[in-house]
């Protein structure tokens, strides 16, 4: 189903968009790599083969260089098959402690940007095109100290699932791929990201290409990962009650996982 296909990917740069780009060009797709950081762009296309990969150097939030991305990619390889909406960067703490710009930062990169690139894309994608937007498990429940980062997933699980529904008929799909922790440089400061976002399994980059790999496949409305934290996330959204009892025990358990983690981290070997 690969084969030839030509696949627009963000944030391909680092973390879960190179290791999709990395995948799908493995399965024999053609891929555009988008991303601001050209140098990491350049050694994914050495990685991948210059034949296969194309970087388009870009940043998501200026919307109309954007939206006039799907057309180049369509010039350079004359089709455009996948959308992967990937990009994305999160502002962590209190509401109060972060400035506006900040927060309208989050929302513009995981959420409006997607909107544009989906809004563009699609018209020139044929029938049987997919678009897979990551989103996060913090979309499906609202992580404290993450309210723009949860709202501009849960905003973005709502989109697809809108136009999923609007592109049917022209045979064109919509995913949503939502992660648990992910262990890319996405985490950042360690001691920053909340205990309760620890308290569930990390996952790697290659799985979660793989569950994209799978969204393109299957065209499932939604795929959590690991699937029983996103069924943990649906009951605690569905009653927050329930979340506010399950809370305490959860954070120790993610702080646990948290101080392993670090421990894990300083016994690796540092990469020169
Ligand atoms: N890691 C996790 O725990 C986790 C959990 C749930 C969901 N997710 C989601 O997974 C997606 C990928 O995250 P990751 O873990 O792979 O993080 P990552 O390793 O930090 O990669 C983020 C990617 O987004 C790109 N990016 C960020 N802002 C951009 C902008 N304005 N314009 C263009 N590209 C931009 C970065 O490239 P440049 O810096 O080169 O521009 C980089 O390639 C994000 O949407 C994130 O919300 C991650």
């Amino acid at each position: 189903m690969f084969e030839g296909k030509v696949a627009l990917i963000t944030g391909a740069s680092s973390g879960i968009g190179l290791a999709t780009a990395t995948r799908l060009a493995s399965l024999g797709a053609r891929v555009a790599l988008v991303a601001r950081r050209e140098p990491p762009l350049a050694g994914a296309i050495s990685q991948i083969g210059a034949d296969r990969a194309v970087a388009f150097p870009l940043d998501v939030c200026d919307l109309a260089a954007l939206e006039a991305l799907p057309a180049r990619v369509v010039a350079h390889f004359g089709e455009l098959d996948i959308v992967v909406n990937n990009a994305g960067l999160n502002h962590r703490g209190p509401m109060l402690t972060l400035s506006a710009s900040a927060l309208a930062d989050v929302i513009t990169t995981n959420l409006t940007a997607p909107v544009v690139l989906c809004r563009a894309a699609a018209p020139l994608m044929r029938e049987g095109g997919r678009i897979v937007n990551v989103a996060s498990l913090a979309g499906m429940v609202p992580v404290h100290h993450e309210s723009a980062y949860s709202a501009s997933k849960a905003g973005l699980r709502a989109f697809s699932r809108v136009i999923d529904d609007e592109l049917r008929e022209r045979g064109i799909r919509v995913s949503i791929v939502s992660p648990g922790p992910v262990d890319t440089p996405f985490l950042g400061s360690i001691e920053a990201v909340p205990d309760l976002v620890f308290s569930q399994p990390m996952s790697t980059a290659e799985e979660i290409a793989e569950a994209i790999v799978r969204a393109i496949r299957e065209a499932p409305e939604e795929i959590a990962v690991p699937w029983f934290s996103g069924k943990l996330a649906t009951l605690g959204y569905l009653s927050t009650a329930l979340l506010r009892a399950l809370r305490p025990a959860m954070e120790r358990r993610g702080a646990r996982n948290k101080r392993a983690y670090i421990a894990r981290k300083q016994r690796q070997p540092a990469i020169l």
